[in-house]
């Protein structure tokens, strides 16, 4: 846990979280950190504080005593956004200081209320509103809803260009000393892309609209620094902003010249057209994420998938339906909107079909418009017949996912 000083009277607290599933759900292999900012002009500001993430806000009082920060001084609390890993400090915080005004959107204001049965000193703020702590620093909120939640808003300081954005522009991955992303080496900033498109795909996607809106409303602050409540500071603001912009835009369906094959077997027939593809794919310049299902999570495949043009799918078909496994990552696929998508199936069969039916189903729920080649499906095992229509079905797809790059 760390303290830095970022800019004239303002600082960013942080701490890395690992070995957790974020909202009980996605994995992190790389952790993540949690980011409160304090600002002290001639009154103190908090903006979103973290509980350390078990709802212990311990961690948060220390950093304020490594400051001389007396928590009963502080005037103002900012609060950008209320899920727990923001808010659950909040009631301890309470209990030590109850006169704190806080600042936050009408749905947080709600929140706040059903969470954590607070409703009073709370001021709900929204576009062109202001707060000044004195010595200059005027603070403008401006409300970024659904990214991801309909509470959210971002915090600009207009006399250091902070941007406090919170969920907005973060990024799954520990901080290390370097807080900057313009520390990072190429390597070191290759693992935090990754973890970037892990964050945007597995916690923002679903509201992709919402995030351009954001990005554009963004781009009107003078922007110094972007301070997200996870991961690096951005001292490059637009760098972040253009690439929330990109990763958006790959729900359009063009993405990267990538091909993401994500495949299951029961008994190991499919398996055995899996693995001719995964030679195949080799010889192959293209990039490709290869995930089995269920042993890759949904977060990891979701990642790949984000950012991947070509879709390859491979499962067999079980008790007339899709292998299951395949089927629920196929969901929350299509719930997190990965669509328009470049794609080929194949898989076994033992006594009758069904996958393909099924497929069609989940594609139709959540109007996911991948465009098919046509699917090779084989009783059993493969034989040769099917691994060559494979084989051209496979070059076919590589060939369309280059053609829509060209087309781009
Ligand atoms: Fe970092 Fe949506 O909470």
């Amino acid at each position: 846990m760390d303290v830095l000083k970022i800019a004239e009277d303002t600082y960013q607290l942080s701490v890395n979280v690992e070995n957790i599933l974020f909202e009980g759900v996605w994995e992190m292999p790389e952790g993540v950190s949690l980011n409160t900012y304090i600002i002290k002009g001639e009154k103190t500001a908090i903006v979103d504080g973290f509980c350390g993430w078990d709802g212990v806000p311990e961690t948060l009082f220390e950093l304020l005593a490594t400051m001389e920060i007396d928590p009963e001084k502080i005037e103002y609390m900012i609060i950008n956004h209320m899920e727990p890993d923001h808010s659950g400090w909040i009631e301890a915080f309470r209990e030590i200081n109850q006169s704190v005004k806080i600042l936050c959107s009408e749905k947080a204001r709600d929140l706040l209320n059903t969470f954590y049965g607070h409703t009073e000193n709370v001021t709900c703020v929204s576009d062109g509103d202001t707060l000044d702590l004195g010595a200059g620093h005027l603070i403008q909120f401006t409300s970024i809803p659904n990214v991801h939640w309909p509470d959210t808003m971002a915090s600009f300081d207009s006399l250091t260009g902070v941007l406090f954005s919170c969920d907005a522009f973060g990024s799954f991955g520990k901080l290390s000393e370097k807080k900057y992303a313009d520390d990072l080496t190429d390597l070191e900033m290759e693992v935090y892309q990754r973890e970037t498109i892990r964050y945007y795909s597995n916690i923002l996607a679903s509201f992709t609209m919402a995030v351009k809106k954001a990005v554009a409303k963004c781009r009107e602050f003078p922007i110094k620094i972007v301070a997200p409540g996870h991961g690096l500071m951005w001292r490059d603001a637009k760098r972040i902003l253009d690439e929330y912009d990109h990763l958006a835009d790959y729900q359009k369906g063009s993405a990267r010249e990538e091909i993401t094959f994500i495949w299951s077997s029961m008994y190991g027939m499919t398996e055995k057209a899996v693995n001719y593809v995964k030679e195949l794919l080799e010889k192959e310049t293209i990039k490709v994420n290869i995930h089995q299902v269920p042993n890759d999570s949904w977060g990891t495949v979701l990642t790949s998938a984000w950012t991947s043009t070509g879709i390859i799918l491979a499962m067999p078909t079980y008790e007339y339906k899709m292998f299951p496994p395949m089927a629920a990552t196929l969901e929350e696929l299509g719930r997190k909107k990965v669509a328009n998508r470049k794609a080929f199936r194949f898989g076994s069969y033992g006594w009758s079909g069904g996958a393909q039916k099924e497929l069609d189903e989940i594609m139709e729920r959540w109007n996911m418009k991948w465009d098919f080649l046509e699917p090779v499906e084989f009783a059993g095992c493969p034989l040769e017949e099917d691994y060559q229509k494979i084989g051209e079905k496979v070059l076919e797809l590589i060939r369309v996912v280059r053609e829509s790059q060209i087309k781009k």
